[in-house]
Order: structure tokens, then sequence, then C-alpha cells
């Protein structure tokens, strides 16, 4: 695991886009896993950026979501399919069927995960995933609990993510209950891992990630165990460290 450790989080933005398109520019039909949330915006618009300068050519990416929530259609706005057109397709200038995202909207939510699994394998995996973490140590939404070779399937929401990601929801019942995720077996298969974490109320999660043993309690501890995970942390979320 490699740690790089920045002041702020606009250096974490700078420092994980400098990673991503060193790897699209030598391979630009690179196969990208893209997180959402807050934490890896910067990187998106970073690279969006260098992209409107003519520094960086996009346009041979293809993107699959880590989840989706269940019960959201495509055009929610807090769907993550929503925000990946918000972030992604539209300012990287992708057509929408180059970013993939579970369908949460499926009556058969097991298909859609197995679909979603094919999918990935047809792709040719996963060539570097970007991923966020929660305050209770998830990634993706494999929240503590979750096996450490889970594959992509339905899953509950904890109540400390609904609580964190309300935020984004105008009322706290309105965060779904549940999701499709991939699970962290299918993360792990990924060729790189490349983790973003600012603020110090991710610090004591980064610090049982990074210093804690590897157990389902915190689910991305299971990173210990790729040969090619970077974690970019701001001074705040390393502090726990
Ligand atoms: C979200 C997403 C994760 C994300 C994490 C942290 O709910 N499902 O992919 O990494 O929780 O979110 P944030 O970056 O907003 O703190």
């Amino acid at each position: 695991m490699d740690i790089v450790i920045v002041p702020n989080a606009s250096d974490v933005a700078t420092y994980a886009a400098d990673v991503v398109a060193a790897r699209i520019a030598g391979t630009p039909d690179t196969v990208l896993g893209v997180a959402t949330g807050s934490s890896p915006v910067g990187i998106y618009r970073e690279l969006a950026r260098r992209r409107a300068e003519g520094a960086l050519d996009l346009a041979h990416l293809t993107c699959f979501a880590l989840d989706e929530y269940v019960g959201l259609a495509p055009e929610h706005p807090r769907s993550y399919a929503a925000y990946l057109d918000r972030e992604i397709v539209r300012p990287f200038g992708l057509d929408r069927e180059q970013v993939r995202v579970p369908d949460a909207s499926r009556a058969d939510l097991d298909e859609a995960a197995e679909e979603y699994e094919q999918a990935i394998a047809a792709a040719g995996g996963i060539d570097l995933q970007i991923l966020g973490i929660g305050t209770n140590g998830h990634i993706g939404f494999n929240e503590p609990i979750s096996s450490l070779s889970s594959r992509t399937r339905v899953t509950a929401l904890s109540a400390q993510t609904r609580a964190d990601n309300a935020r984004f929801f105008d009322r706290p019942d309105d965060v779904p209950t549940h999701c499709l995720t991939q699970g962290l077996g299918t993360i792990l298969e990924a060729g790189r891992l490349l983790l973003v974490a600012q603020g110090e109320r991710k610090a004591a999660a980064v610090a049982a990630a990074v210093e804690g043993p590897v157990a389902a309690r915190c689910p991305a501890s299971v990173l210990q165990f790729h040969p090619r995970a970077t974690l970019v942390l701001d001074e705040a979320a390393a502090s726990g460290l």
C-alpha cells in the first residue's frame, strides 16, 4: 500500500488527477472505475479542466460506477447515474453508453448485479479504480461485515451511511435503504486502486484501513491485500496514522 499525504483537499485532487491522467495518456482506452460521493469530485473537475485546455483526451474511456441506490430512477438528481452524468459524461465529453452504472431500477436486482459483473469482464476488467471511503470504513457501499470476497449485489445501507448521506437529500428519510454495489472481491480485481480521503471525519476509518487488521468490520482494510493500492490523503484525513 502506498500512502501519499499532501497538505489539503485541493492537493489530493491534483495528485490523484495526475495518476489518472498519466494512465490515460499511456492508454487512451483505459477502463476507469469511478466512485461517487464528494471525495472524488475534485479529481473529476481537474481532469475536465485539463481536457478543456486540450491537455488530455478522455474520449476513449469506458467508466464503471461502483454503486447505485435502489429506488431512485436514473433521472433522479440524487441517483449516482445523474451524478456521473453531471461530473463525468458531460464534462469529459463522453457518450452516456461509455459510463456504466448498475441498473438498480430493474425488477430482478440479482440479475442486474450478475449482468454488471459480466459487463466489467467483457470490457476486460477495470484498469484503475478510484475510491472514496465512508466514515465507517466502507468502500463502494460495502458496509462493515461485508464478505471480503463479495461480488456485485444488493445490500442494505447502514444507519451511519444513511445519516452521512442525508446531506445530499431534502429529508433524512429520503435516503434510500438499499443499493447495488460492486463487491469487495470485484473491487480487488481492478489493476490499480486509488483511494482518496479528505478531512478529519475520515481519519479514524483511514487509520483502521491502513494500520488495523484486514477485517470485515473495516471493508477498506481489504486494500492491504492489493498489490497496487495507493491512498492519497490530506493531512487531516491522515491525522490518525
Ligand atoms: C458514498 C459512496 C462511496 C463513497 C463514500 C464516501 O456513499 N457510496 O462510494 O466513497 O460513501 O462518501 P463521501 O466521498 O461523500 O464522503
